[in-house]
């Protein structure tokens, strides 16, 4: 495989063949200015790119990262841009590469990846599994109930990335919280804002920004899309929640992710009779329900020392195939996990390469385990649209087993 025209990213060399494929994928406009942030992106992370007469064609660009589970810590490889020129498309250029940066995460010690998509079925071929549905709210901020004492806020602009990424990775995090590094890729996320507004609160030791919103305005009355926050607890949320609500005066719609662990439309006044009224208008009162993230398992043995589950445990055969292996298979080192493991999910939990006699057998893709294991559905609904196949006594030992609230990363990438 030495022959295949990959190769290490290198930022003088390859620079200006990146830009230009931004351009062409339709990324980025043709400006100085869009070129420089992508041009600071690439100095991040790890990048390896595809060529054909030694141009670049084809980049795949990661970056470290770590990731909540229940209330422990792993390791993640987040992929953050995938990308192929004009000329090289369908020449297996991303998804070859895609899979060499898991290896690499891999072996930097990385046990989960994730990612952003384009489309679902792509990164399913390198056993990434979709995960649950975000909720997408667009709602008008007057409507908001709250009655928090306004307090006026500090402007942010791309200059303070260092203060929104210690807020963000400070942040009230739940199941499946991810938080990316280093600060300068919050840096990148900011200056690819167009119109940006930044409102925020310096009251973290020594008077670091503790919570803040972050987007991007459109037209004079909105809809202001709201695509970074963070806070750490309740009065931070409330008072977060009162500073959308003080644009009312003028902005007619805010649309953002649901912040994960609460219910927006506990918070709208009469949002059914809203709903009817703004139906089809530019200022409706939306929600809409979208899976537009995936994970993987890169290393099962470390995932499943850090997962603690209440209740009844199980054991048993794990069967796991990983579509990487075909992929990957002419190359040294990790080539994916698929293998036999006997697996006990429980308080204490392990993954041990080998099978036992008499345990019940699960057969299941990387995909499907990884979106079981990391609490998207339950086995019972996997084993319906997904790769995973087991007896209907052990389907539901494992429904029991495994009882997660929905993962949320709350940081888009
Ligand atoms: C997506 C993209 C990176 C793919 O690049 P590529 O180098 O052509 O991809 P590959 O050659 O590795 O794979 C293409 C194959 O995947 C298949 N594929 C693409 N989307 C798919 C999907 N949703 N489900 C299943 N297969 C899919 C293609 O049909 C093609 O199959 P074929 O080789 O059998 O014809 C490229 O189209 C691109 O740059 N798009 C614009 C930027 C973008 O959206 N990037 C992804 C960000 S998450």
């Amino acid at each position: 495989m030495s022959n295949r025209p990959f190769r290490k990213f290198d930022h003088e060399r390859d620079i200006k063949s990146v830009q230009r494929i931004w351009v062409e994928c339709g990324w980025i406009d043709d400006e100085d200015h869009d070129k420089e942030v992508v041009s600071d992106l690439f100095r991040l992370g790890e990048t390896e790119v595809g060529t054909i007469d030694d141009e670049a064609e084809c980049s795949v660009h990661w970056t470290e990262g770590k990731i909540r589970y229940q209330n422990e810590t792993l390791d993640l490889g987040a992929v953050t841009a995938v990308t192929t020129s004009h000329i090289a498309r369908k020449l297996g250029f991303a998804k070859v590469l895609t899979a060499r940066s898991l290896a690499r995460q891999h072996e930097v010690g990385k046990s989960v990846s994730a990612l952003g998509i384009f489309e679902q079925g792509f990164y399913d071929k390198i056993g990434y599994g979709t995960g649950p549905y975000e909720n997408l709210v667009q709602f008008d901020p007057a409507s908001l109930k709250v009655s928090y004492p306004f307090r006026p806020p500090k402007r942010l602009t791309d200059a303070d990335y260092k203060q929104m990424h210690g807020a963000l990775c400070n942040r009230r995090k739940f199941h499946g919280a991810v938080d990316l590094h280093p600060a300068e890729s919050v840096r990148f996320e900011l200056k690819s804002t167009d119109k940006p507004f930044g409102l925020g609160y310096y009251d973290g030791p020594d008077g670091r920004l503790s919570h803040f919103i972050w987007g991007e305005r459109k037209g004079e009355y909105g809809p202001y899309d709201i695509t970074i926050r963070a806070y750490q607890n309740r009065e931070q949320l409330m008072e977060l929640l009162t500073l959308v609500k003080s644009l009312a005066d003028q902005v007619s719609s805010i649309s953002t992710l649901e912040f994960g662990e609460f219910q927006l439309q506990d918070l709208l006044n009469q949002p059914f009779r809203t709903r009817r009224s703004t139906k089809g208008g530019n200022y409706a009162q939306l929600l809409e329900a979208v899976a537009f993230w995936q994970i993987r398992i890169l290393d099962l043995e470390a995932c499943l020392a850090k997962t603690h589950l209440p209740g009844p445990g199980v054991r048993f055969n794990l069967e796991l195939t990983d579509p990487v292996y075909e992929i990957l298979k002419g190359e040294t080192g990790w080539q994916g996990i698929s293998g036999d493991y006997v697996i006990d999910l429980g308080e204490e939990s392990s993954a041990r390469p080998g099978s036992e006699s008499g345990l019940p057998r699960l057969k299941a893709s990387v995909n499907a385990f990884s979106r079981l294991w990391f609490g998207v559905r339950p086995a019972t609904n996997l084993a319906i649209t997904d790769e995973l196949y087991g007896d209907a006594q052990l389907l539901e030992r494992l429904d029991a087993a495994v009882r997660l609230p929905k993962p949320h990363f709350g940081w888009d990438f």
